[in-house]
């Protein structure tokens, strides 16, 4: 399959499934079906996803079914604000691909009023000496930040935009920068969670997080880093994080070639175990894309579709007509070491794709 058949099998596939989830909150499925977390966990850091397929869908469709499903997802984490010791770093993941997509196809006050007292929640999570947003709660989290939070940084940019106060922004650039100071080895890695004092700054150890293990390269987490940097220069123009984010597509692409582009949990996990996580090669291509569209290096798109077809071809059950998901073989962490399909891998393989799509047909 070609990348505009792989987009018109999505298409049929998501139309499907929509039919079935209409406003729920799914993660991940059981026997095929997803499931939903309205009711027990409705602050868990996916629940925006199904809404930002749905919003992808209203897009390539127009069918205002997707939007009116994508604001019925909405309203449900509208309530995950006022449970304060339950919100954490992804404040950003969960109301980008909720309000804020609200807020740019409708406007709309609530939606933005909504995404705004995200941003601010999020922006009182920054550590003013160790210079980074903290991520989780709870005394075990205490000076913990991670390389995810990238993806959480586009909130405060929005919001500084939307309110012309730069505030959020600096806050913003003041986290990218630390990430660059802690977060990288010489290779181009990135190591998952870096652990601070909070009382004077200075950086105490990194630590494996959801990877094989300390120093190991969790390739999710490569991934957030190159989405992430890419979307800090596209908000600020500054050379630094584009520089960032081709260091790590770099080293990606090197190691995912090694292994034909079917990408792993974590580059440094033995070779014999077969733990993929086909959530990193997407979150890596829709990451690739960005960069190819800002600098016009015809390699980052080629990369990025090598790992969309490779996802395709290896990991998406198109013949199984019962089972929900786009994708499977996504991994949620090395330590539970166990193949899922994840709602957050959904959505950056249809994005990867409908953004493939355009630019090559
Ligand atoms: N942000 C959590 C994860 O990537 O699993």
């Amino acid at each position: 399959m070609n990348i505009h058949d792989i987009k018109e099998r999505s298409i049929d596939k998501i139309a499907k499934t929509a039919s079935c989830l209409k406003d729920a909150l799914p993660y991940i499925t059981q026997d095929g079906k997803y499931n939903d977390e309205s009711k027990d966990r409705p602050f868990w850091w996916t629940n925006s996803f199904w809404a930002g397929i749905l919003w992808q869908m209203y897009d390539v469709t127009g069918d205002k079914v997707y939007a009116d499903y994508a604001i019925g997802c909405e309203k449900k984490l509208e309530k995950v604000m006022y449970e304060y010791e339950k919100d954490d770093h992804d404040l950003g993941f969960l109301w980008l691909l909720s309000g804020v997509e609200h807020f740019e196809h409708f406007k709309g006050e609530k939606a933005k009023n909504d995404a705004l007292l995200a941003a601010s929640i999020l922006a009182s999570r920054y550590d003013l000496t160790a210079k980074v947003i903290r991520a989780w709660n709870g005394e075990g989290a205490k000076g913990l930040a991670i390389i995810d939070c990238m993806m959480n940084l586009p909130l405060l940019y929005w919001a500084s935009e939307q309110e012309k106060d730069a505030r959020f922004k600096k806050i913003a650039m003041s986290h990218a920068d630390s990430v660059i100071k802690n977060f990288f080895r010489d290779n181009g890695s990135v190591c998952h969670i870096v652990k601070f004092d909070t009382e004077t700054g200075e950086r105490l150890e990194d630590l494996g997080g959801q990877g094989y293990k300390q120093g190991s390269s969790w390739t999710r987490g490569q991934g957030w880093a190159i989405y992430g940097f890419i979307q800090s220069y596209q908000w600020t123009k500054e050379q630094r994080y584009l520089d960032t984010a081709k260091k790590v597509a770099d080293y990606f692409i090197g190691e995912a070639k090694k292994n034909d582009y079917k990408v792993k949990c974590d580059f440094c996990q033995p070779e014999n175990d077969n733990l993929y996580d086909s959530s990193a090669a997407s979150i890596a291509a829709c990451g690739m894309i960005e960069i190819y569209k800002e600098t016009g290096e015809k390699k980052y798109l080629k990369e990025a579709e090598n790992l969309i077809l490779a996802t395709s071809e290896n990991f998406c059950p198109w013949d199984n007509e019962k089972d929900m998901a786009l994708v499977n073989f996504g991994s949620e962490s090395f330590e539970k070491h166990e193949h899922l399909a994840l709602i957050y891998g959904d959505y950056y393989f249809f994005h990867a794709v409908c953004e493939l799509d355009d630019i090559l047909n």
